[in-house]
């Protein structure tokens, strides 16, 4: 199931807000490529979105905690600590989806979008919404 962005996603900074929305359109995208008909799923097009994905988050996490360390937000350090757990956890998962652990081709993909939902959201509503109203600084 798609991911929709909504107000209660909101952290109050545009930068961290806007980054959280293009991380829902990658994962979409990742998706909506699952979602095609047997036999036209593109494997590379696949491939080069978790890709993307990974450098995207990587990215997002450092500018992320470059905000919370100009608005000395008090939660930096186990933001780090969480950042570093779920960019390991991506790609451990990435890699079991690229080495065919993750089951046949139907599974793996069902499990690998449900993985990035689920991946997604721990970091936005466990983690980020921690941050509202303490980094509008954008
Ligand atoms: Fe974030």
């Amino acid at each position: 199931m798609s991911i929709s962005w909504s107000k209660d996603l909101a952290v109050g900074n545009t930068e961290i807000d806007d980054d959280h929305r293009e991380l829902i359109g990658i994962i979409n995208e990742f998706e909506a490529e699952t979602k095609k008909a047997a036999g036209t799923v593109d494997d590379a097009h696949m491939r080069h979105i978790l890709g993307r994905l990974q450098i995207y988050a990587q990215d997002h996490f450092a500018r992320e905690e470059y905000v919370q360390a100009i608005a000395k937000y008090d939660g930096l350090a186990e933001n780090k600590r969480e950042h570093e757990a779920l960019t390991r956890t991506l790609g451990d998962f990435i890699a079991r989806f690229d080495n065919g652990t993750l089951g046949d081709r139907r599974g793996s993909t069902d499990q690998m979008s449900s993985f990035l939902s689920n991946w997604l959201m721990g970091h936005v509503l466990k983690i980020d919404l921690k941050m509202r109203g303490k980094v509008d600084i954008g």
